[in-house]
This record gives C-alpha cells, sequence and structure tokens, in this order.
C-alpha cells in the first residue's frame, strides 16, 4: 500500500522497501483514539486506509484521509500531542518511532520537504479558520 502513497514518492524502490521494514501497520476501529492531546507520543502515523478526525479540546481541526500524516508535531519538538486524532471509519496506518523517522529523513531528505510543504498547507488553512 505504501507504494501508492504520494508522500513517499520521492523515494526509490528500494528506499520504500527499506523504509516499510522500519516501521509497522497498525488498523484501528471507527471511534478508536489514535492519538490523545496531552500525552507523550513517539510516533509518525501515514494514513494508508480509512479517515481521521483531527480535534483539539472537542473542536474540529482538520480530516485526513489516506496518504496524510499525523504525529510529526511531538516528533519534531518532543512536546506532548497537541490534539486528539480520531478514526472516523476502520482506518490502517502505517507508523513509525520518532527514532527511525529521524535516521530516514538523513538518509532521505526529500522527506522532510514534503512534510514542510504539507505543514505549511496546515497553517494556511489555520489562519484562513476565524479563531473562536
Ligand atoms: P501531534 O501534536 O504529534 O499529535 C496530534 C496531531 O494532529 C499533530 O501532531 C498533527 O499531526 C495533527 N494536527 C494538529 N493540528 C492540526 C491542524 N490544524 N491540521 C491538521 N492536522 C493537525
Amino acid at each position: 500500500m505504501i507504494g501508492s502513497v504520494p508522500f513517499f514518492s520521492s523515494l526509490s524502490a528500494k528506499g520504500r522497501k527499506k523504509l516499510l521494514a522500519q516501521g509497522k501497520q497498525i488498523s484501528y476501529k471507527a471511534g478508536s483514539t489514535i492519538v490523545a492531546e496531552g500525552t507523550t507520543g513517539v510516533g509518525f502515523f501515514l494514513i494508508l486506509e480509512g479517515k481521521a478526525e483531527v480535534r483539539k479540546k472537542g473542536k474540529v481541526l482538520a480530516t485526513l484521509s489516506k496518504g496524510q500524516f499525523f504525529g510529526e508535531m511531538s516528533l519534531i519538538d518532543d512536546m506532548p500531542r497537541s490534539a486528539d486524532v480520531i478514526a472516523l471509519q476502520p482506518t490502517t496506518c502505517w507508523a513509525i518511532t520518532s527514532w527511525s523517522f529521524a535516521s530516514l529523513i538523513k538518509i532521505q531528505p526529500e522527506i522532510a520537504l514534503d512534510m514542510l510543504k504539507e505543514i505549511v498547507k496546515r497553517l494556511r488553512v489555520a489562519q484562513s479558520t476565524p479563531a473562536s
């Protein structure tokens, strides 16, 4: 499944295989909390199938689906999870630890750039959303 995710399109087939071996596939039932706001987390998640909602104090910030990632914030700054991420339907993620991800970025820096582009996109959406 990971081969069809645009986020990893900069990787060669060999690179993708290497990457796959470092993470694991996890399935979640609809309604389950994948990441809980305020908790400590070491995982980066990429949605392979399904849909998840990002909620902060009950407010919906975003809906993420196949090919999108989450969990990068705690991974980058070692701070607690900034929001809840809840599976809206049966959802399969590919998850990798922060230390595996860090070593991966050193080998394949294009991934960091792709990730930055997505983070900027999310920031622009947040800027255009009226504060409550
Ligand atoms: P993290 O803080 O580790 O855990 C919760 C995740 O929700 C966070 O990383 C981001 O991946 C995601 N997230 C937080 N805020 C937003 C947002 N405004 N739009 C999309 N995703 C978000």
